[in-house]
């Protein structure tokens, strides 16, 4: 199997950096999620240089939804990237990260009120919705006796190829404003008190392996700024949103490169915006490309069962990997202390959740496979952690940071105390 530059097998281990697979398990027990901080800021950089390479006016918005850890942020941070947030928790975090507010984007089609309060307090740019939303953004605002900077995010009615529930873009999608009424909104928001219109933004879907759905976002993005310029808007700024995907199957799939995603884009929008004669930033907002390969899932092996088919029952399920069970993804898996012996049999590795999808890959050919070995999940960096739950009351697991021969926790592992905590004796009951 092809592996990225920062796994390796090294005898009969996979490695991640310079750290054998086994050892870090058995330091830090399994589950256990690794991130590898220096492919992060590969990734980062190579995907900010791609685009820079065209135009240098470019912003980097990680999308902090795809893992929202202090440390992956601080990293981001410390590479002069913005985010993505979507949620006041994710803008808190990104602003003790040391992300500058200027960097950040509040995105999201449900905001409420505390949210559009934050926003003008940290004086963070929101991405608005709806009308409603702008009108009470604009009653917040006011109350404050502040301004505050807008885009609104379009709805581009584009169809892309990716698993249903992650195509953001579509005109039936719940994001955005439709074709027919943006013009409408950047009149609105023009004459609406304490706000200032400045940006567009668009999302079209994640996990897209194919760059031309992405060129044609951008045609239609600058099409529309044409418009807008027209009618007096001033932009500032045009944000892409994220979505370029990963070669989830290693040896099949054909996923676009961060340049080919630029060469495909970039020309696109730096015609459009030529034409119309302005400058604006462009924005993007990857989450998945940047993060999807730098951690592993290592899941230990409780036992092996053989039935209508072999079962290895692992110690991780869709309580914490929660993509397989909800859009039926593709991980590839190696059992990490056999990782040079030859595949030998078909098994399907399944978690330990009281669902019968909760199946982490399957039918998978592997080497023997015995309890006590330890299956390494690959590309578990974007939507991994942050999607995990307390199902089934397991703790979550911890997450690790390697960095050169240097290890640590970015996240302890979660105990039942801690899920016991937050309940409550309720009044009426005798104790
Ligand atoms: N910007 C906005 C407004 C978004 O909604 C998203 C992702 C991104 C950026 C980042 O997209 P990316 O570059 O990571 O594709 N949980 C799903 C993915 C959901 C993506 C939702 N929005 C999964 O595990 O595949």
């Amino acid at each position: 199997m092809k592996l990225p530059e920062h796994l390796t097998i090294k005898d009969g281990h996979l490695m991640i950096g310079s750290h054998d697979c086994n050892d870090l398990a058995e330091s830090y027990g399994t589950p256990l999620y690794v991130t590898d901080e220096k492919r992060i800021r590969e990734n980062f950089t190579r995907y900010n240089s791609a685009l820079k390479k065209h135009y240098n006016n470019v912003r980097m918005l990680y999308a902090a939804k795809a893992n929202g850890n202090m440390a992956v942020l601080k990293t981001f941070a410390d590479l002069g990237a913005g985010a993505d947030v979507f949620s006041s928790g994710e803008l808190h975090l990104a602003l003790l990260a040391g992300m500058n507010p200027e960097n950040l984007l509040f995105n999201g089609s449900s905001k409420t009120k505390e949210d559009l309060e934050l926003a003008v307090d940290k004086g963070v740019r929101v991405s608005v919705d709806s009308f409603d939303e702008l009108a009470q953004l604009s009653e917040v605002a006011k109350a404050k006796g502040k301004d505050v900077e807008i885009s609104f995010r379009i709805n581009p009615a584009i169809d892309v190829p990716t698993h249903p529930k992650i195509a953001t873009g579509l005109a039936t999608s719940k994001f955005g404003i439709p074709a027919d009424q943006i013009l409408d909104a950047y009149r609105a928001a023009l004459e609406a008190d304490n706000i200032d219109p400045v940006g567009m933004h668009c999302h079209i879907g994640s996990q897209i392996l194919e760059v031309l759905p992405f060129a044609k976002a951008a045609e239609i993005m600058v099409k529309i700024a044409g418009k807008l310029t027209d009618i007096g808007v001033k932009l500032k700024f045009i944000d892409i949103g994220g979505g370029l995907g990963i070669p989830y199957h290693h040896d099949s799939d054909n996923a676009p490169t961060p340049e080919e995603y630029a060469d495909a884009v970039m020309p696109v929008f730096l015609e459009g915006i030529a034409r119309i004669g302005i400058k604006p930033e462009l924005w993007v907002e990857p989450g998945r490309n940047l993060m999807g390969d730098t951690t592993i899932l290592l899941t230990g092996v409780n036992s092996v069962k053989t039935a209508h088919k072999k079962f290895v029952n692992v110690d991780a399920g869709f309580n914490l990997l929660l993509r397989p069970a909800m859009y039926d993804s593709y991980h590839e898996v190696i059992v990490a202390n056999r990782a040079d012996q030859k595949p030998e049999l078909e098994y399907t590795v399944t978690g330990p959740i009281c669902e019968s999808g909760d199946i982490i890959a399957a039918d998978r050919m592997l080497p023997h496979v015995e309890r006590g070995d330890l299956i390494a999940v690959l590309d578990c960096g974007a939507y991994g952690y942050s999607m995990a739950s307390q199902y089934n009351c397991r703790p979550r697991c911890p997450e690790i940071m390697v960095n050169g021969d240097r290890s640590a926790y970015m996240r302890r592992g979660e105990t039942v105390i801690d899920i016991l905590n937050t309940m409550a004796d309720l009044p009426w009951v005798e104790k």
